[in-house]
């Protein structure tokens, strides 16, 4: 049976995985409707891992006997100042999961919960590779300029993952 704390942070966390996806969705429908195709494919892409964070949680808290509550979402923001700015966004709010899931570790140490601290390590290892992606990319943007935006929304889902397969 799932600890009554864990399971309040791990129901939390449904709502952040959630907001995640709709943030990245946003992103993605702007940015698509700049005619940035590769850009919007990318966040596409960004947003459907996040929904797959989201049922990751649904279905741990649910399986070991908790209650997973879906719950509403704040609306995510509709338009973005420039390319970069939507890059440092996705930066700072994987920094900001980061914090999240490892205060969830430290509930999980305090709780004993040793099977819950078991199974978030992949999120740990998940926040790591999230970090560095958005870190490359938002390397590349200034390395490249805004006027090499072109370049960047055509290879930008050749970079995915990059990150770690150069680690
Ligand atoms: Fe699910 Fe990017 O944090």
């Amino acid at each position: 049976m799932l600890n009554k704390k864990v399971e309040k942070v791990l129901v939390e966390q449904i709502e952040k995985e959630g907001y995640s996806s709709n943030l990245y969705l946003a992103m993605a429908s702007w940015a698509e409707t700049k005619g940035l195709a590769g850009i919007a494919q990318w966040l596409f892409a960004q947003a459907e891992e996040e929904r797959m964070h989201m049922l990751k949680f649904v279905d741990y808290v649910n399986e070991r006997g908790g209650r997973a509550i879906i719950p509403g979402f704040d609306k995510p923001p509709t338009d973005f100042e420039s390319v970069q700015s939507v890059f440092e966004k996705v930066y700072e709010h994987e920094q900001y999961v980061s914090k999240c899931i490892n205060d969830i570790v430290g509930v999980c140490l305090e709780e004993k919960d040793f099977t819950t601290h078991n199974w978030i390590q992949w999120f740990v290892q998940e926040q790591i590779e999230e970090e560095a992606s958005a870190q490359t990319l938002l390397d590349k943007l200034k390395l490249a300029g805004s006027g090499s935006l072109y370049l960047f929304d055509r290879d930008i889902m050749s970079m995915r993952g990059e990150a770690t397969a150069t680690e």
